[in-house]
This record gives C-alpha cells, structure tokens and sequence, in this order.
C-alpha cells in the first residue's frame, strides 16, 4: 500500500461558515472531508478522501440487520503552540483491527490498519485544519467505522465491506463536569457477557444494549449507567462512555480487563500516569457490594470516569436499589483533578509528553486559549 497521500476530491463548497465554535456539542457537526476505503473480491483497496457525504447502501446490507460493524473513537488536539496533536492513535488502530476480528471482518495487519489510519487523519486534518476548534477542553474527534456492505439476508460474514474515517469539531461529552455525573447502576440489564461476549470489541451491538438503561436511567434524573458483570449482576464492569475508577481508603481501584469492558485508552494512560506517581491502581474485580460498605464507612474518597469522549470525568454520585450514595465534596478530587490536568495538559502541548504519545501534525492556525 502506497502511504504517500491518498487521492483527494475535494467539497465544492465548505460547510465552515455554518459552525457555531461557542455551542459544538458532540458529535452532531461533521467536517467536510472523510476518508473511504473498500473491501472487495478478498483485498482492501480505493483508499481516497473525499467530500463527506451520505452513502448509498440497500435496505438488504446484512449490516443494518445482524450488526456486522465496528468503530474506534480518538481525538486531536489544537495545542498551546498552535501544532496539531493526535492522541495514541496507535491504540485506537490496534483496538480497530482487534474489534474486526472478533465481528469476523477481514482485518488488515495492525502495522497497515495503524499506518492508514494516521496518515489519512493526518491528511484530513492538513485539508480541514480550520474545523479543529482552537478553545481549551474543546478538540477534533475522530471515528473510523467499519461496515459490512454486502446485501444478503444470509446470517453470515459480508464479503464486501467500507472502512470510513469522518472528523468531528466537538466540546465536552458531559456537560455538568464541575460537580460530577450520576450514575445509577444497572442490576437487571447487561451491557456485555461476562465471558466469550462482544464486550471488549467496539462495536454498535454494546451501545445497542446499552440505550434502554440508559433511557430509564435519565427518566430517574441520572446521567449514566454504571454496569455490573453480566453473570451475577455483583461486579462493576463499566459505564459505557468511559472506564470506572474509584479511590477508597487511599488506595485506586479498577475492575480488570477481562474480555467484557473495552480497553481504554485514556484508562491505560491512567494506569501508566498512576504508576509513575507512585500510586499503582489495583487492577481488581470490585464487587458493588464493596463500594456500598465503603461509602458506609466512608472511605470512598473521589470516583472517576476515564474515555476519549469523556477524558477524566469526575462522578460524584451513584444510586444503587432505592438509595444514592454521594461524596461529600461536589468539585473533583484531587486525584482525578490532577489526573486531568496531566492528560489534558500533554494533549494541548502544554506539558512534555514524556511518553511520546502524542503525533504531531503542523499546521497554520490559531493556539489554543490553554
Ligand atoms: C469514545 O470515547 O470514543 C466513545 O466511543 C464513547 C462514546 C461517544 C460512544
């Protein structure tokens, strides 16, 4: 595969001028440009960037009807310096092809999915550079999807299928950040198996499952779902949008990857940033059971989310049965606080980035307001 530059259509006319920067939301903008490839008669071909558009695809695409799809999430960041940085893109590549193989999508090599899929954020991001918001907490989301594209009512894997790239300019995910969200666990549904299930793949089967918890949970004045292992409804897997971490008695808790929750990205910077400051997160199974007792006893100090929508969420409450248990300050702690700081300050260039997770794409614009 030639890596240089993909062939470019450019739009006619950009859609810029109609982007409100002080309200972007997220997810609800699309930048002009996205990245197609196809696979057809056993090979990945046509890379190209084009103008983002509507695709054609027939009511009888097996992917509308048995869920043969999957996707990835990660951001870019207008930094302090005005230069462009890609956070961990090589995680979201290698966690892209893990989630193809598990939905039987003919996967390309990691090293080939990784390559194509920084070299055409890079070259989307050199055509769109003006979408990437340039206001601190704001940044680019990117979302490669993968689709099986073949019509056939066979409950079996496509034979053809697109791999799409589309960039996204997008505030935070949540909106209430500075007193923390609810979460409200979930003791009669199931995000995921507990075993042999979809739970570590990306894919929309996961989030399908998740939106009639989700529904109740907002009609009862939460804002999230936290869920417990689909075996015995007694351990926290996750919430979703983001890995779960508490801090109780001193000491970081997080359940393990065990094939049931996704592999975070943002939680494995966590893990790594905790190593290092000295603090190792326990990397445990944490039955709900456990954090009612030590909300109790009071020893449950600060509860955080970690997610690339999400970034370092602080949660400040969870219901459970008939009761919410709260911590008693309603500003993040001071871990998840600084947590945040850290993340966010090496994804915005504007401390080192001592782990060299950053790729840096350099274009003209503005800095950030950091
Ligand atoms: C992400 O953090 O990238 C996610 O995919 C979460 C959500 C927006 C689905």
């Amino acid at each position: 595969m030639q890596l240089s530059d993909f062939p470019v259509t450019p739009v006619q006319q950009s859609r810029l001028s109609q982007v409100d920067f002080d309200n972007l939301g997220f997810g609800a903008i699309f930048c002009d440009h996205m990245f197609s490839m196809e696979f057809a008669d056993g090979a990945w071909r046509n890379p190209e960037i084009l103008p983002y558009q509507a695709i054609p695809l027939e009511p009888g695409v097996a992917m509308l009807h048995y869920g043969q799809t999957v996707f990835d999430g990660y951001k870019a960041f207008r930094g302090v310096d005005a230069d462009v940085r890609i956070f961990r893109p090589e995680m979201n590549a290698r966690r892209l092809h893990d989630s193809c193989r598990r939905l039987c999508i003919p996967a390309m090599g990691v090293d080939e999915m990784r390559d194509i899929m920084i070299n055409a954020t890079r070259q989307l991001i050199e055509l769109d550079q003006d979408w990437i918001p340039s206001r601190w907490g704001q940044s680019l989301y990117i979302r490669p999807l993968v689709i099986g594209t073949e019509a056939t009512l066979e409950v079996r894997a496509a034979d053809s299928y697109r791999f799409l790239i589309m960039t996204s300019p997008v505030g935070s995910y949540f909106t209430n950040l500075e007193k923390g969200v609810s979460l409200r666990v979930e003791d009669r549904f199931t995000r995921a198996a507990s075993i042999g299930g979809l739970g570590a793949a990306k894919t929309a089967a996961n989030y399908a499952a998740s939106l009639l918890p989700g529904y109740e949970s907002r009609q009862q004045g939460f804002d999230q779902v936290l869920w417990l292992d689909g075996n015995e409804h007694r351990y926290v897997e996750e919430v979703g949008a983001m890995n779960m971490f508490f801090k109780i008695g001193g000491k970081v808790v997080t359940p393990p990857l065990g094939g049931s929750i996704l592999p975070g990205v943002v939680r494995d910077s966590v893990l790594t940033l905790l190593d290092d400051w000295g603090m190792p997160a326990e990397e445990r199974r944490i039955g709900i059971d456990e954090v009612v007792d030590a909300f109790r006893a009071g020893e449950v100090e600060e509860m955080f989310g970690a997610g690339t929508a999400a970034v370092i969420c602080p949660v400040a409450s969870i219901g459970y049965k008939d009761e919410v248990f709260a911590l008693a300050s309603a500003s993040p702690g001071e871990l998840t606080q600084r947590l945040y700081d850290e993340i966010t300050g090496i994804q915005y260039g504007k401390l080192p980035d001592r782990y060299d997770w950053t790729v840096r794409v350099s274009v003209s614009g503005r800095a950030s307001t950091g």
